[in-house]
């Protein structure tokens, strides 16, 4: 009896959380249709990018790797490539794509995940490349398979797409309007994954406070954190990402009051001053975003907070930029995401006029940072000779002679003990 040899398939995954999540479900079906994960590219039957449009670098880097992949596919013909997530979802891309490297089997975008074994399917039949876009996802599917790629943390969609249309994101535009999972959905996959011995969800959605206003029950995010908090069982929950002007104190006493909620937020800001917030379409000031903070404070002392910052953005001038500077002092984050303003074709802000030089975004991102990094040694100091509790997640990528885990915080801390082992509670002082 000869062994029936198993087909292959590589996947890079470019982006969010959203794109890791929906790479789960892609794994599912694989593992379904009998196909097993290959770290190489070189050699697999399937070659699968999930891609990201939120930057202009990144959707870069997609389109230089697919002309490299054509050398894979002149010495192996039979190889199939599969391109999908948010940069194909704009039509436009899709098509250039399409024209540019035919050799690509198979196109398709965020709305159709659940029609993938199909698309596969018809992709391995073909000559000719299949594209299939949706313009809209039809409501939320359930019951798609998922192959997570770590076993005690997971992440669960809570929302689908994003209604807010910041005037500088691609988001809403390849991702759809927003749609909320039922809570009892989410429950019982949580509830199922606890089962399974999974020790932390991170509740996913572009805007999670915004969840539920579309479901009929009235239920809001607030209410179903204290449900996943209380029915779960589960020991970690941490959720991203909020809208500063959707963030309510119901939700600042919810992490407070949670049993097993962590004390930490993502609060993305993206600018400190009012014209510039105004400009980038966010439905807040910097006097809202650091009132919520300090009540958040109020609630909850020992809270984390982390944000995003974009600078550049157009008509920022100096005195904008100080104003974002002067928040970031202020509010004091614990750790920050900064980017560059980069134009997003279709966004108003593309449009937009006074678009900011290059050399002039490089050089406020490096203050940024700089300052930025100031803060994140004060608050990483700050736990000097404390005790911390900390989720094992291995041996640190780094260093693999030390272990690795995250705190309540999000904060990452390497630390080596005998006995010890993925999935772990430890306490560990911090030197
Ligand atoms: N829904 C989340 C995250 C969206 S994308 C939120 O609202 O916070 C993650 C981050 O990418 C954003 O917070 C923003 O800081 C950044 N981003 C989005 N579009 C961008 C653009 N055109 N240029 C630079 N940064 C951008
Ligand atoms: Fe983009 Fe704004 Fe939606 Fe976040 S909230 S995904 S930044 S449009
Ligand atoms: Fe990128 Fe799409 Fe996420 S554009 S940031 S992968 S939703």
């Amino acid at each position: 009896m000869t062994d029936v040899q198993k087909k292959t398939y590589s996947m890079t995954v470019f982006g969010c959380q959203m794109n890791e999540r929906d790479a789960e479900t892609l794994r599912g079906f694989l593992a379904e249709l009998g196909y097993e994960e290959s770290e190489a590219a070189e050699g697999a039957d399937l070659i699968i990018l999930n891609t990201c449009a939120v930057r202009q670098k990144a959707e870069e880097k997609v389109l230089g790797l697919i002309g490299r992949l054509g050398r894979l596919k002149a010495k192996k013909p039979e190889l199939k490539i599969a391109v999908c997530g948010c940069i194909v979802q704009q039509p436009e891309v899709a098509q250039k794509i399409k024209r540019k490297y035919p050799f690509v089997d198979l196109i398709f975008g965020t709305h159709n995940i659940a029609a993938f074994p199909q698309l596969l399917q018809r992709a391995l039949e073909s000559e000719e490349t299949v594209l299939d876009l949706w313009e809209e996802a039809e409501g939320v599917v359930e019951g798609l398979p998922v192959a997570r790629q770590d076993n005690i943390k997971a992440w669960v969609n809570i929302t689908f797409g994003c209604n807010n249309f910041c005037s500088y994101c691609i988001v809403p535009y390849v991702r759809g309007r927003e749609r909320s999972r039922k809570p009892e959905e989410i429950l019982k996959e949580i509830t199922l994954l606890v089962e399974q011995g999974y020790l932390e969800v991170t509740l996913l959605g572009q805007n999670v406070n915004s969840y539920g206003r579309d479901l009929p029950d009235g239920i809001g995010f607030a209410d179903l954190l204290a449900r996943v908090d209380r029915e779960t069982g589960v020991k970690r929950i941490r959720f991203t990402t909020s809208h500063p002007r959707d963030f309510t104190a119901k939700l600042a006493e919810t992490m407070a009051r949670g049993k097993n909620i962590c004390p930490h937020l993502h609060l993305p800001v993206q600018a400190g001053s009012n014209k510039i917030l105004a400009l980038m379409n966010r439905g807040y000031t910097r006097e809202h975003y650091l009132e919520r903070v300090k009540m958040l404070r109020e609630y909850l002392p020992g809270c984390a907070i982390t944000t995003d910052l974009i600078v550049g953005f157009p008509g920022e001038t100096e005195d904008d930029f100080a104003e974002t500077l002067d928040l970031v002092e202020q509010v004091s984050f614990d750790a920050a995401f900064t980017f560059m303003y980069s134009k997003r074709s279709g966004t108003p802000a593309a449009d937009m006029p006074n678009q900011v030089p290059m050399e002039v975004k490089k050089e406020r991102l490096q203050r940024l940072i700089a300052l930025q990094n100031k803060h994140s040694l004060r608050h990483n100091e700050a736990l000097l000779g404390s005790t911390v509790e900390v989720l094992v997640d291995g041996p640190s990528k780094t260093d693999p002679t030390v272990w690795s885990g995250k705190t309540g915080t999000n904060k990452t801390v390497n630390f080596s003990g005998e006995g010890i082992s993925k999935g772990q509670f430890v306490p560990v002082v911090i030197t």
